[in-house]
């Protein structure tokens, strides 16, 4: 019997780019991050269409026990002395974690807890972060190359980015010519 072996769809480790039919892309700008920079000066400075991040997913059956598959490039770069983020989630269902796994390029995940605890984990090139339930998560590139990470996520999971309205806890900032995460007020 002749039973076909089926070509799944592939990731460049090098770059985090898949190869597939369909995949699914969204980038996004400086003008979509409203807020997310503490200096505003700075921000407004920046041309609204300066693309900051890009998510690229594989077509994912949907419902409870699917998961999705993704990858995100996360420019270097900075907004006043604040490095380039994602905007960063809490998931709707607030129960379902993530997994993060470093390709290329340097920076920092920012996980914090309900009760606003925050703290970073160092992204480099294989490292995996696995992203429990009920925390929320940022993406910061600190290097001078696109950051690009795999998640790999439920399909249930949803975002919340409503519940971080106030911003993260920490801001990471270069200051005196280094890497520096700083306590914000009301963060
Ligand atoms: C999915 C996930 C990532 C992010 C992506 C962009 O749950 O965590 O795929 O969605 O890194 O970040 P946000 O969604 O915060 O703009
Ligand atoms: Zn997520």
């Amino acid at each position: 019997m002749n039973i076909p072996v089926i070509m799944p769809p592939g990731v460049a480790f090098q770059n985090g780019h898949f190869t597939a039919e369909n995949i699914i892309n969204k980038t996004t700008h400086s003008g979509d991050l409203v807020g997310v920079f503490h200096d505003e000066a700075a921000w407004l400075a920046l041309p609204a269409n300066t693309p900051i991040y890009q998510v690229e997913m594989l077509q994912s059956a949907q419902g409870e026990g699917e998961l999705f598959v993704g990858t995100t490039h996360l420019n270097p770069g900075r907004v006043g002395d604040e490095f380039y983020m994602t905007r960063g989630h809490f998931h709707q269902r607030r129960e379902q974690g993530e997994v993060y796994i470093g390709l290329r390029g340097t920076g920092l995940l920012l996980l914090q807890d309900e009760q606003g605890k925050a703290r970073l984990e160092q992204v480099s090139t294989g490292s995996v972060h696995i992203i429990p339930g009920a925390t929320a998560h940022r993406l910061i590139n600190t290097g001078s190359e696109v950051l690009s990470t795999l998640a790999v996520w439920p399909t249930i999971a949803g975002h919340d980015y409503a519940a971080l309205a106030q911003g993260f806890a920490l801001r990471v900032v270069l200051q005196d010519d280094k890497i520096q995460a700083k306590e914000v007020q009301n963060g």
